[in-house]
């Protein structure tokens, strides 16, 4: 973890609040590209994954805004309420989840409320490098939008387009307008969206429906819907084959829960099966894979799982631990 400093913290709207954040020496932190992210250690026990939303170019500093969140399990409240200008807090190196395919002739990028952030970062790089791209920025109405004021006076502020619910905007026609499969450059344009699961949907399937591969749509998944438990789970035996110890996992329990309930250490950060960082070897029995990190294809293998939210299909499940 690296240690840095609040350098500053601004409302954005109501319920965003933006900070910067940069080394108490003034030295620069590590690089970082458009779409990364950074843990943040909330307290103790809580880590929280926010996007990097300034220019890569400028890592002196890094930027994140945080949503109120009405749902938070903790984190996003924890944030406003405690974290003042001055504190030291923790952070991870920058990681991406989220690269942008910087040679694509043309870019679209969707967001979504605080969707924003990611690809506040790669409009900066389009711009930077001259390219041709698009920002749909969508939002309940301008007083919940972070960053309005900032994004009209860029300098590819012609190239940002606001949709607010409460200004009977013509949405569905903009995003049509948008993804229209008649423009040639749209055949090869990349495009990637941030926002609520709901809103990265509706994005990818009117892109489909209009002839997009799947291959040019990306979307930011590390602040998914929990995706833990739900009401048909059943208990079953994890054995940890190097530690030669046998645990029952519960039906309202997580394997990462009942690990860290009898004290046996795994490095875990998002919690939700977005980032990867709880993968463990599968030695025998067949996982429930509930994760959004390992591609179909691993999944199929059946050889590795991310106990954060991953069950087991199978009566055991034996891992290498
Ligand atoms: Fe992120 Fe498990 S902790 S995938």
């Amino acid at each position: 973890m690296l240690e840095v400093t609040i350098l500053t913290k601004k409302y954005e709207t109501a319920d965003i609040v933006s900070f910067e954040l940069g080394k108490a020496d003034g030295s620069a932190l590590p690089a970082f590209e458009a779409g990364s992210h950074i843990d943040v250690k909330v307290n103790e026990n809580l880590l929280r994954q926010y996007s990097l939303c300034n220019s890569p170019k400028r890592h002196q500093t890094y930027k994140i805004a945080v949503l109120k969140d009405a749902n938070s399990r903790g984190g996003s409240l924890t944030v406003h309420k405690t974290f003042e200008i001055g504190d030291s807090i923790q952070i991870s190196p920058p990681r991406n989840l989220f690269p942008l395919n910087k040679d694509s002739q043309r870019t679209l990028l969707f967001a979504g409320g605080i969707g924003i952030t990611p690809l506040l970062s790669m409009a900066q790089v389009l711009n930077e490098l001259g390219k041709e791209f698009e920002l749909h920025y969508f939002a309940r109405s301008k007083t919940s939008t972070a960053f309005y004021e900032e994004l009209n006076s860029l300098p590819f502020a012609s190239k940002i387009f606001f949709h607010f619910d409460d200004e009977n905007d013509k949405k569905d026609s903009a995003i049509r307008h948008a993804l229209d499969q008649e423009n040639p450059l749209n055949k090869t344009a990349h495009l990637y969206t941030c926002g609520p699961n709901g809103f990265m949907d509706y994005i990818f399937t009117t892109a489909r429906s209009l002839g997009w591969k799947n291959d040019n749509l990306h979307k930011e998944v590390f602040n998914a819907e929990s995706i833990v438990l739900d009401d048909s789970d059943k208990s079953f035996t994890l054995n940890l084959v190097r530690s030669g110890i046998s645990l029952e996992i519960p039906a309202d329990k997580t394997v990462l829960e009942v690990l860290e309930d009898a004290d046996i250490e795994i490095d875990a950060s998002c919690e939700q099966g977005v980032c990867g960082t709880c993968l463990t070897k599968v030695v025998k029995g067949v996982p429930d894979h509930r994760d959004q990190f390992l591609t179909e294809c691993e999944k199929s293998l059946n050889n590795q799982f991310t106990p954060c939210c991953s069950r087991a299909l199978t009566d055991s499940l034996s891992i290498d631990l």
